[in-house]
C-alpha cells in the first residue's frame, strides 16, 4: 500500500504568492522549450543587470574572515549602531543598537514580527492592493487580514476614516507599505499623521514597511512614520534588497521606536524569536555600515537620465499612448499598476489575460487581483528592465488587448459563428 498522502497546515489554503506561483512556472516549461520570455514579475535588480555597488561588496569581502560564528540574534553590533545612528539622524531619538533587529530580509521580519504580535484570531489592518507577504504573514500566524482599500481613484492613497472606522477590538497593528508596492504611491506627511493618531487612540503597533524608502521620482519626497509616530509604538522596516540592489544577499532590519515600557514586551518577544533562529546570514551584514555610510548610488538611477526613472517614463508615455491602459504614475518604488479601460475591459480576467500575453506574447507580468484587491482589471510589471524593453512590451501588451477589444465588441451570435 502507499503511504498516506502528508497533511499539511490547513490555512494554507487562504495564503498565495502569486509572483512566484502558477504563471511564473508556466514561464519556466516555456523557457525549458526554447522560448525567450521578457519576465516583468520579480522586483529583482540583479536579473535585470544591475549590480550592488562595489563598496558593498568590498565590505563583505573584508569582513569575510570573521563570518564563521553566529552573531547575535539581533544581528552584528557594529551594523546596528550604524543602524540606530542613521535612524536617529532620520528624527528617531530613541533609536537605539539595542532596538534593532536584522534579518534575512525583511521577509524573515515580517514574520517574525507578526509571530510575536499575534494570538488566535487577533485582526491586522492591512492595505488593498497589499504585498502579498503581509497577508500570507498575517494568515500563517493564526490572525485575520482586514483590508483598508488604497483606490486608484485617489491615487492608491487610503482613507483614514476608512482605516478607522475598520478597528475593532481584535485590531493589534496597521501595516502601512510606502513608498508601495505594487502602486508606487508615495504617502504625505498629513496623511501619515492621521493614521498615526487612530493608532494612537486605539494602541495599535504600526508596522512600516519602508523597503523602497530611497526610490523616487520627480518631487516626491520620503516621509519616515516613526518620527512623527513619537511614543506610539512603530517597527519601520528596510534592507539592502531594492535601494542597494543586493536582494539575494538576504539583508533586512526593522528599528523599534515609540514608548519603553508599550514596547518592552514586544521586544522581549521579538528577541526570543531572533534567538531562536540563531541570527540572521553574517555575511551581508557587514556590507550594512558601507551602505548607509558610503556615496548614495540609488538617486542617480532614480533621476532623469537615470535608468529607473527613464525606465518610468517609458511606462507612462506608453500608457498615454494606448487606446485601453489607465495609470496612477507611479511616485515611488519599483513597479507600475496600470488598469484596463474601455471595451478590453469587459468581461475582463486579469489572470486570462496575464496567460495570454505569456503565451502569445512572451511577457510575464502579475494579475492585480494577486495583491489582494476585489477588482480583477489591474496588474503589476516591475520598472527593472531597459526602457526600450518596456516600450517593447507594451507594445506586446497593446496587441492583447486590441484583440480582447475587438472580441468584446463582436456580437456574442457573430462570435459563436467564427468558433
Ligand atoms: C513591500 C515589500 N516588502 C518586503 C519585501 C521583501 O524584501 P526582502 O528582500 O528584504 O525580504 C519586498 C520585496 O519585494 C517588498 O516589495
Amino acid at each position: 500500500m502507499p503511504p498516506a498522502s502528508l497533511k499539511t497546515r490547513e490555512r494554507l489554503s487562504e495564503v498565495r504568492y502569486e509572483i512566484r506561483g502558477e504563471l511564473a512556472r508556466r514561464a519556466r516549461e516555456l523557457e525549458a522549450q526554447g522560448r525567450t520570455l521578457i519576465k516583468l514579475n520579480i522586483g529583482n535588480p540583479g536579473a535585470f543587470g544591475f549590480r550592488a555597488p562595489a563598496h558593498l561588496q568590498r565590505a563583505i569581502v573584508d569582513g569575510i574572515d570573521q563570518t564563521d560564528p553566529y552573531t547575535h540574534q539581533q544581528g552584528l553590533p557594529a551594523a546596528r549602531e550604524a543602524l540606530a545612528a542613521h535612524y536617529r539622524g532620520r528624527g528617531i531619538p530613541d533609536a537605539h543598537a539595542e532596538r534593532v533587529f536584522i534579518g534575512n530580509g525583511v521577509s524573515e521580519l515580517i514574520d517574525l514580527s507578526l509571530r510575536a504580535l499575534l494570538n488566535p484570531g487577533d485582526e491586522v489592518l492591512l492595505p488593498s492592493p497589499d504585498y502579498p507577504l503581509w497577508s500570507a504573514a498575517t494568515i500563517l500566524n493564526d490572525g485575520r487580514p482586514v483590508y483598508y482599500r488604497c483606490l486608484p481613484a485617489n491615487g492608491f492613497l487610503p482613507d483614514p476614516d476608512e482605516i478607522e472606522a475598520l478597528v475593532s477590538s481584535r485590531t493589534r497593528a496597521i501595516v502601512l507599505i510606502n513608498p508601495n508596492n505594487p502602486t508606487g504611491a508615495n504617502y504625505p506627511r498629513e496623511l501619515i499623521e492621521r493614521i498615526v493618531a487612530i493608532a494612537a487612540r486605539h494602541g495599535l503597533l504600526l508596522l512600516c514597511d519602508e523597503i523602497y524608502d530611497s526610490i523616487l521620482y520627480d518631487t516626491a519626497r520620503f516621509q519616515p512614520v516613526a518620527p512623527i509616530a513619537g511614543d506610539v509604538p512603530c517597527l519601520s522596516f528596510s534592507g539592502l534588497s531594492k535601494v542597494h540592489r543586493a536582494c539575494g544577499w538576504r539583508v533586512g532590519w526593522a528599528v523599534l521606536s515609540g514608548d519603553a515600557l508599550a514596547v518592552r514586551e514586544f521586544h522581549h518577544a521579538m528577541d526570543l524569536l531572533g534567538a531562536l533562529r540563531l541570527c540572521a546570514n553574517v555575511p551581508g551584514q557587514f556590507a550594512v555600515e558601507a551602505a548607509l555610510q558610503g556615496p548614495n548610488t540609488i538617486d542617480p538611477l532614480c533621476a532623469p537620465e537615470g535608468r529607473l526613472y527613464e525606465a518610468r517614463r517609458a511606462v507612462v508615455e506608453s500608457v498615454a499612448a494606448s487606446r485601453h491602459l489607465d495609470l496612477v504614475e507611479p511616485a515611488g518604488a519599483l513597479y507600475a499598476f496600470p488598469s484596463v479601460t474601455g471595451a478590453a475591459a469587459e468581461g475582463f480576467d486579469d489572470h486570462r489575460f496575464a496567460l495570454e500575453l505569456l503565451e502569445t506574447e512572451n511577457v510575464l507580468v502579475v494579475p492585480g487581483s494577486s495583491f489582494n484587491v476585489p477588482y480583477r482589471n489591474h496588474f503589476r510589471v516591475t520598472l527593472l528592465p531597459q526602457p526600450d524593453e518596456l516600450r517593447e512590451v507594451f507594445r506586446r501588451i497593446e496587441r492583447v488587448l486590441d484583440r480582447m477589444a475587438g472580441d468584446a465588441a463582436t456580437p456574442v451570435q457573430a462570435r459563436a459563428a467564427l468558433a
